[in-house]
């Protein structure tokens, strides 16, 4: 019963709304755009952050609890008509709280004192992360590390679901950026190096949000980041230069972006960056031609934060704010998130001008508003801005907190177990050392609870960090000590050995010792850093251990892969448990004890030297500059490289052509078997490799994936399909083109040729 009115309650209006076509859904934002003042239009096109709208004292400090200060609202939402809010003010809120901004927020609107409705925006990046007691999931490096689309529609689902239980309707996600630049702070938001993983696991995240239609009360706008090439900052540091040659462009950045496009995301964010000396926000060969022209997006561009100002203040290329405006709103951005307020004043009056003085078109103008009102349509936002918060009875639910942590066990990666070092027993007596272990904060990183995810005080009640859940597990045969303090000074992270001597003595009754390794959490300019090297510290304390000569498991509670170089070759065992959410200690402790077999595999290449960073997709030349192993390349961990508890044998890879009048089809099939004890998850990853080519081929690319179970003694037989979209490159003479000539295909250690005439 009670489902049946939840049903009622939260889909009806959105099941009745679904029948309005595409070009209806146009027609009507074009009709609603001209019943706008030129004025009402420009207001579409601003954002403001919430604390715009809050009540500060003199010196503009938010005052706490946060509220709505009245006269702020009257001026910016119902005079000013401003098109959209976006942001929590400094910490997570509960869900009354946010439904009750929400509906003052609304008010105007549902009074009819303004046309349109306001679209709030916030960033629920690894799940409601904004809202007390919402369900967190991985962050995306972890998603990505599960090789499994199917969870990332799950965590897209959910995410959605508890987002809008808060009253918020558009998610600032997923990060579609390529993870290619590990120094760069937001590497633990991208889903990793490789474009076809990117594009599957984004794919699903953007149909997880929006489902078939995002005017359900349970589903979000997704907004793609950051376009494009935002990933690759040469100097590691946040919303610095990047330098992309189109090829690379064509091949590896923008395809996660299309492949988005194509599932139907409504709205995009701009890279603050600039790529190749252009800022992101006055790329209009991007925004313009590639994106909505020639991928034929309809949603809406929406800008980073204040990154209009920045085209003058910072990229120095707009010689005032008027012309900043004008560049970036020609070169085809939408909406622009001021976000502050006193600028939105002068971004409303400068926009304006530029308008009188025909320096942005009625027709530009008119699309922005045209396309931000179809995104507020398809949302259903006209009709029935959000349901209240008592209506989402399965908010935190177990089924929820289940999903989170079946993500975080699908994506913990097992390195590397000497001697099956691993599973632990029960009755093994372990010393656990380090302080990620011990706090939340390690294992969800920064956007949780606030920006950059350090305070603890926010911390979700119930769930447990790994000391707990290893200690429920264990009881007295665990010992815990903290081992190493970390924390932030003066900007950067700093680490401090503690308890020495406490360790040593302890690790004398252990039979194994984990040590717990973690880093600060940190995103954008304040999760700058100067080095991957794993601090002095943490590694003195590994090489303290390893003397003992007792067997040490390193965990990593990392979003970015630090050096270990030095502490590899002496640990038994090794698991990365990447940013795992809230309920990633929990999967972390049954994939230690055996209850859980690991089958996550790393989406990057992990380096084995702060100063050599290495892709699985290198190309021939780069192995010559290994003058001492004789490897062709020579990382810590290869890309999609991730152990089991059990075994798989790889048998019987053929390949054959298809007739078909599309060009070049085949079929290739491989036999997976588990050949060891236990029932375990495989991915089953497909490369193809041209071997010569006009421009360098890459060593490899990986073209297709599938994750799949299998008990021990069962072998199933994989089919890949592939066509010229697999086998294609970008050209010598800037297009896409399928060279005659031979080529492999490789699936575990299978290697089999064929050739195209
Ligand atoms: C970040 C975006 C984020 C936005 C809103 C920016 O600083 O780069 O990723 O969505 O803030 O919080």
């Amino acid at each position: 019963m009670n489902f049946l009115i939840s049903f009622f309650i939260l889909c009806l209006p959105a099941l009745l709304y679904s029948q309005i076509s595409e070009n209806e859904l146009l027609n009507r934002s074009k009709k609603l755009v001209k019943q706008l003042t030129v004025e009402q239009k420009i207001a579409q096109t601003c954002q403001v952050t919430l604390d715009a709208l809050l009540k500060a004292d003199e010196k503009g400090t938010v005052l706490l609890p946060i509220q709505i200060d009245e006269k702020k609202l009257n001026l910016l939402i119902e005079k000013q008509a401003i098109g959209s809010v976006l942001n929590v003010s400094s910490h997570t809120l509960d869900r009354e709280t946010w439904n009750k901004i929400l509906t003052q927020i609304h008010a105007p609107f549902r009074q009819g004192k303004t046309k349109t409705p306001v679209i709030y925006g916030v960033d629920a990046i690894h799940g409601a992360n904004y809202i007390v007691g919402g369900t967190l999931f991985p962050q995306e490096i972890g998603l990505a590390a599960t090789w499994n689309p199917s969870l990332a529609h799950k965590m897209g689902e959910i995410t959605a679901y508890e987002t809008r239980a808060s009253g918020v309707p558009w998610n600032f996600s997923p990060v579609l950026d390529l993870g290619r630049q590990p120094l760069w702070s937001r590497f633990f938001e991208t889903l990793g190096e490789d474009p076809k993983l990117a594009s599957e696991m984004g794919t699903e995240l953007v149909k997880g949000y929006q489902g078939t239609n995002p005017a359900e009360s349970t589903r979000v706008a997704a907004c793609m980041k950051h376009f494009v090439g935002y990933s690759l900052p040469r100097s590691g540091r946040d919303r610095t230069p990047s330098w992309i040659p189109e090829r690379q462009m064509k091949e590896l950045y923008l395809p996660s972006f299309k492949a988005a496009v194509d599932a139907g995301a409504l709205t995009v964010m701009i890279n603050s960056g600039d790529v190749n000396g252009i800022p992101g926000h006055a790329n209009k060969k991007l925004i313009t031609k590639t994106l909505k022209e020639n991928w034929g997006f309809k949603g809406f561009a929406v800008s980073d934060w204040e990154d209009i100002r920045m085209l003058h203040s910072v990229h120095k290329v707009a010689s005032n704010q008027k012309e900043a405006i004008i560049m970036a709103i020609n070169a085809g951005l939408d909406m622009s998130m001021v976000p502050y307020n006193g600028p939105h004043e002068e971004y409303l009056k400068l926009f304006k001008e530029a308008v009188d003085e025909k320096k942005i078109s009625m027709k530009r103008l008119d699309d922005a508003a045209t396309r931000i009102i179809y995104v507020k349509l398809k949302l259903g936002l006209y009709e029935k801005q959000f349901e209240p918060w008592q209506s989402f009875t399965k908010f935190a639910s177990a089924e929820f907190k289940n999903a989170a942590k079946n993500a975080a066990a699908e994506s913990i990666t097992l390195l590397k177990n000497e001697n099956n070092t691993l599973p632990l027993t029960k009755n093994e007596k372990i010393l656990l050392v380090g302080e990620a272990a011990n706090n939340l904060i390690f294992q969800n990183g920064a956007w949780t609870h606030t920006w950059q995810g350090v305070d603890t005080s926010f911390n979700t009640k119930g769930a447990l960090n790994f000391h707990q859940a290893m200690k429920n597990k264990l009881g007295s045969n665990l010992t815990f000590v903290q081992g190493y303090d970390l924390s932030m000074r003066e900007g950067w992270e700093t680490c401090e050995l503690l308890n020495k001597d406490q360790v040593l003595s302890a690790s004398k009754s252990a039979d194994k010792i984990i040590v717990c390794l973690g880093e600060m959490p940190g995103t954008e300019k304040p999760g700058d850093i100067q080095s991957l090297n794993l601090c002095e510290e943490q590694q003195a304390l590994v090489k303290m251990l390893q003397e003992t000569g007792k067997p040490v498991i390193l965990v990593f509670m990392f979003g970015k892969p630090h050096i270990v170089r030095e502490l590899e070759p002496k640990s038994a065992a090794i698991l990365h448990a990447y940013l795992p959410g809230d309920y990633g200690s929990e999967a972390l402790t049954e994939i230690l004890l055996g209850e859980v077999n690991p089958s996550g595999k790393l989406p990057f290449t992990y380096p084995r030297y702060d100063g050599v960073i290495e892709y699985y997709d290198y190309v021939n030349s780069e192995t010559k500059t290994n003058k001492t192993d004789g490897l062709p390349i020579h990382p810590q961990w290869a890309f999609g490289h991730g152990l089991s508890y059990t075994n798989f044998s790889y048998s019987d890879l053929t390949v054959k052509s298809i007739p078909s009048d599309k060009g070049n089809e085949f079929e290739a099939t491989v036999t997976v078997k588990n050949v060891g004890q236990k029932t375990g998850k495989e991915v089953v990853q497909w490369y193809l490799t041209d071997d010569f080519a006009s421009v360098a081929p890459a060593n490899k690319r990986l073209k297709g994936f599938e994750k799949i179970s299998l008990e021990p003694g069962e072998a199933i037989k994989v089919i890949f399909k592939f066509n010229n979209k697999e086998l294609r490159f970008y050209g010598k003479n800037d297009n896409w083109v399928v060279e005659p000539g031979t080529f492999k295909i490789a699936c575990g250690n299978q290697i089999s040729s064929f050739e195209i005439k």
